[in-house]
C-alpha cells in the first residue's frame, strides 16, 4: 500500500483533489506508467500510428452502438424496419449508423495494417509473445462481433450469410448437426438467433475485446515496446534508468498521434458523407432487402474483411484434399530422408502422416475446409515459434524476404478479392494456389526465415529529426 501524503493546506484546489484521489487510487501513478513516463522508442514510424486509431475505432463503435440500441429492435418482424427508422426518422440516426457499418470495416483495415506492422518488424518474438497473443484472440473476437452484428439489419445478405456461416457448423464430424442447431436455436436461421447474436454483439463479445484490449496493453507495456529497427531499447539506459533512445509517450506520442487521427478522420468521414455503402464493399446492396427466408440471392458473398478466409473455405474441394494429402506425404519423405530425425522420430513422422492422409480421405471436403479457414486464424497464434530469423526487423534481413512478404500479401489480397465473386474453375485454381502460398508461408518458416544473408543490426536507433 502506498503512504499516504499530506496535502499542504495552502496548496490550489486542484493539487488538493488530485493528492485526495491519490491516496485512495493510484491515479498520478498509473498516469506516469502507462503515459508521461512509459518510454516509446523514439524512431516510431506511421506504421505505429495503427494501434491508437484501433483504439479509436474501438471507442466509435462502442459509443454508436450505444445510440442504435436504443431505436433498433432485435424481433425478426422488426428488425429491418427500426433500421430504416434510423436512417430516415431518428434525428442523425442515419449519421450514428453510417458511422458504426463504416467503422466495421475501418476496424478491419486498421486491424490488418497493424498486425501487418507486426509481422515487418518482428513485434510477436521474444519478449513480446503474450502481446501477439492477446492481439490473435482480439481479432478472432473482432471477427464473431463483426459476424454477429452483420445479421442484426435482417437483410437478404444478413440472413443467407448466417445461414451459410451457421451450416458450416453442421459439417464437424458427429456432433455438427447438433451444434448448428445449438448456434441458431432452431432448424434455420430464425428471430431466436436474432435474439442471440444481438446479444452476444451488444454485451458478451465486447465485454471479452475490452477486456483483451487492456490485457494487450498492459502485456505491451510490460515489456515496453518495438519499433522499426527491432532493437531493445531497454538494453542502453542513462544514469537515471531511461532508455537513451526513448522519449515519453505523453507528450511526445500523444501529440504525434493527432496526425494519424486526423488523416483517419479524413478519409473516415469523406466515405461516410459521400460513399458510406462504398460500391457495395461496406454495405452490400442486398442487404438493403428484407431478410426472406423463402428467396436465397443468387449470389452469397460475406464482407470484403471476411473473404480472404472465406476463398481458401471455397477452394477446400476433394482435389484440394487430394493436393493436401500429397503435400504431406512428400514433407513426411523429405523429413525421413533429411536425416536430422532420430529412428523413433521417423517412426513418428510416419505414422503420423499415415493417420493424417486416412483423416483426409474419411471426412468430407466441406469439414476440412472449415478447418483450413478456422486454421487460417489459428496459426497466427503460432507466429512468435515459427519465425526463427535471427534478427526481428524486415530491415536487417536478406533482401528477398521482403520479395517472401510481397508473394504472402499478393495472394491475401487476391483471395480477398475471389471471395467477392461469384465460383469459377480458375478462380478456385488461383484460390487453391493462393491456400498452399498462405499456409506455406507460415509452416514453412522455421526454415526460409533462417536462410540467407543477414545485415548487421545497428546499436542504437536509426532516428533523423524531422
Ligand atoms: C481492438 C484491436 C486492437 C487495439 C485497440 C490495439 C491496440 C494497440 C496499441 C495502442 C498498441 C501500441 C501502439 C502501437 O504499437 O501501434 C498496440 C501494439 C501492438 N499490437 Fe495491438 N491492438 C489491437 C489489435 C491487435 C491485433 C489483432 C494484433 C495481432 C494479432 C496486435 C498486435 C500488436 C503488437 C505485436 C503490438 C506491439 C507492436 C510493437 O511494439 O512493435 N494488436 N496495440
Amino acid at each position: 500500500m502506498a503512504e499516504f501524503k499530506e496535502v499542504p493546506a495552502n496548496a490550489p484546489l486542484g493539487q488538493k483533489l488530485l493528492g485526495w484521489v491519490d491516496n485512495r487510487f493510484p491515479l498520478t501513478a498509473l498516469w506516469k506508467e502507462h503515459m508521461s513516463e512509459y518510454y516509446a522508442p523514439k524512431n516510431f514510424n506511421f506504421w505505429y500510428f495503427f494501434g491508437s486509431l484501433a483504439l479509436l475505432v474501438l471507442v466509435i463503435q462502442i459509443v454508436t452502438g450505444i445510440f442504435l440500441v436504443m431505436n433498433y429492435k432485435p424481433d425478426a418482424s422488426l428488425a429491418f424496419a427500426s433500421v430504416e427508422y434510423i436512417m430516415r426518422d431518428v434525428p442523425w440516426g442515419w449519421l450514428i449508423r453510417y458511422m458504426h457499418s463504416t467503422g466495421a470495416s475501418a476496424f478491419f483495415i486498421v486491424v490488418y495494417l497493424h498486425m501487418f506492422r507486426g509481422l515487418l518488424y518482428g513485434s510477436y518474438r521474444k519478449p513480446r509473445e503474450l502481446v501477439w497473443i492477446f492481439g490473435c484472440a482480439i481479432f478472432l473476437c473482432l471477427m464473431a462481433e463483426a459476424f454477429m452484428g452483420y445479421l442484426l439489419p435482417w437483410g437478404q445478405m444478413s440472413y443467407w450469410g448466417a445461414q451459410v456461416i451457421v451450416n458450416l457448423f453442421a459439417a464437424v464430424p458427429f456432433v455438427g448437426p447438433d451444434l448448428a442447431i445449438l448456434i441458431r436455436g432452431d432448424f434455420v436461421v430464425s428471430d431466436a438467433t436474432l435474439n442471440r447474436f444481438f446479444s452476444f454483439h451488444v454485451i458478451a463479445v465486447p465485454l471479452v475485446l475490452l477486456g483483451l484490449v487492456v490485457a494487450h496493453l498492459i502485456a505491451l507495456h510490460e515489456v515496453g515496446s518495438n519499433n522499426p529497427d527491432g532493437i531493445e531499447i531497454k538494453a542502453k539506459k542513462d544514469a537515471q534508468g531511461r532508455p537513451l533512445d526513448g522519449v515519453p509517450m505523453h507528450p511526445y506520442y500523444t501529440i504525434h498521434d493527432i496526425l494519424g487521427v486526423s488523416v483517419f478522420l479524413m478519409v473516415f468521414t469523406a466515405i461516410i458523407f459521400f460513399a458510406p455503402e462504398l460500391g457495395g464493399y461496406f454495405l452490400e446492396y442486398n442487404n438493403f432487402i428484407p431478410a426472406d427466408p423463402l428467396k436465397t440471392p443468387a449470389h452469397i458473398a460475406p464482407v470484403w474483411y471476411f473473404t480472404p478466409f472465406y476463398s481458401m473455405l471455397r477452394a477446400t474441394t476433394d482435389v484440394m484434399v487430394n493436393v493436401l494429402a500429397v503435400i504431406a506425404a512428400i514433407g513426411a519423405v523429405l523429413a525421413i530422408l533429411r536425416g536430422g530425425l532420430s529412428g523413433k522420430g521417423k517412426l513418428i513422422v510416419a505414422v503420423g502422416t499415415v493417420v493424417a492422409i486416412a483423416l483426409l480421405k474419411t471426412f468430407e471436403a466441406k469439414f476440412w475446409g472449415v478447418v483450413v479457414m478456422g486454421g487460417a486464424v489459428i496459426i497466427l497464434f503460432f507466429l512468435p515459434w515459427l519465425d526463427r530469423s535471427p534478427v526481428k526487423s524486415i530491415r536487417y534481413r536478406p533482401s528477398w524476404h521482403k520479395y517472401v512478404y510481397a508473394v504472402f500479401v499478393l495472394f491475401f489480397l487476391v483471395l480477398g478479392y475471389l471471395g467477392i465473386q461469384p465460383p469459377s474453375p480458375t478462380g478456385e485454381l488461383v484460390s487453391q494456389v493462393g491456400t498452399i502460398v498462405y499456409f506455406g508461408f507460415f509452416l514453412l518458416m522455421p526454415w526460409w526465415t533462417r536462410l540467407g544473408e543477414f545485415k548487421p543490426v545497428p546499436d542504437r536507433v536509426t532516428f533523423a529529426a524531422h
